[in-house]
């Protein structure tokens, strides 16, 4: 086994058409990984496997028949999944008297149930595999309370829980579960967080970047690309007594 390389492995990504999963895509592709890019929008995901290569497959995550037939699409290219990025997520905000159920029923479906799904669909595989890798984009919002999106943050905490639990129940295979927890990362669901703030509140764009912006203690947006670069971290044989963490990277919001 290459301890530091991802020579011929296959990677299934969700939500790689954009943002921290195309991000992924490339750094997992550099490594020499076979790539699967699952995503709701079929020409975001082409444009990523234009570089990355790979088998593109339109997939809705919150459609549990759906990710059962993509994940087959996936395995008849590349076999057998032994890398799993659960990345697909969506963010709202809206102050907790005002939410609706069903924006609550939408961030959880996209956000865990789907998450859930897909992790039970590799599951098999991820355990056949001599070094089996499942990476949770989970967030900051994991980790703390984050006013006016309770349903997120709910939602990111779950995920957190469903990783840290994954992590102790498969400790004696060769299967690691970790999540990353990123502050805010300059990617469009941050553009459409900023849309969002200056819209509600009136302030000018550039008054809404910068306030989102100094919610990392850095004053900047984290790359994707570092985001990618621990999913890689995370991903390499070499690693396997990594398991169970929550790696985040947001710039201090957390020091
Ligand atoms: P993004 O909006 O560029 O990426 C999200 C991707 O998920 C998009 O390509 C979108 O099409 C896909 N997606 C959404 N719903 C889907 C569905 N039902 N089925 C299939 N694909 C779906 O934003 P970003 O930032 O790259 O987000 C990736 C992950 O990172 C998300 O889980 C997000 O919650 C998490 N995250 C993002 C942070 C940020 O500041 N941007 C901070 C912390 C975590």
């Amino acid at each position: 086994m290459q301890r530091r390389s991802l020579e011929g492995r296959h990677a299934l990504i969700t939500g790689a058409g954009s943002g921290i999963g195309a991000a992924a895509a490339a750094e997992l592709a550099g490594a020499g990984a076979k790539l699967s890019l699952l995503g709701r929008r079929l020409e975001p995901l082409q444009a990523t496997a234009q570089t990355t290569g790979g088998e593109v497959i339109q997939c809705d995550v919150t459609d549990a028949d759906r990710i059962a037939s993509a994940f087959d699409e996936a395995r008849s290219a590349n076999g057998p999944i032994e890398i799993l990025i659960v990345n697909a997520g969506i963010a709202e905000s809206a102050p907790f008297h005002k939410m609706k159920r069903e924006a609550w029923d939408r961030i959880l479906a996209t956000n865990l149930t789907a998450a859930f799904e897909c992790a039970h669909q590799a599951i098999g595989d991820l355990l056949k595999s001599d070094s089996g890798r499942l990476v949770f984009v989970a967030s900051v919002a994991s980790l703390r309370g984050v006013p006016y999106a309770a349903h997120y943050a709910a939602s990111k905490h779950g995920l957190l829980g469903l990783a840290r639990s994954l992590a102790a129940e498969y400790a004696k295979t060769n299967l690691t579960v970790n999540a990353v927890c990123p502050g805010y990362v300059d990617t469009p669901m941050t553009d459409q967080s900023v849309a969002r703030v200056s819209e509600i509140t009136g302030r000018s764009e550039g008054d809404a970047r910068s306030a989102i912006t100094n919610m990392n203690l850095s004053g900047r947006l984290v790359d994707p690309a570092a985001i990618a670069n621990i999913i890689l971290m995370l991903c390499l044989p070499l690693n396997r007594d990594i398991n169970g963490a929550a790696v985040t990277i947001d710039g201090g919001t957390s020091a």
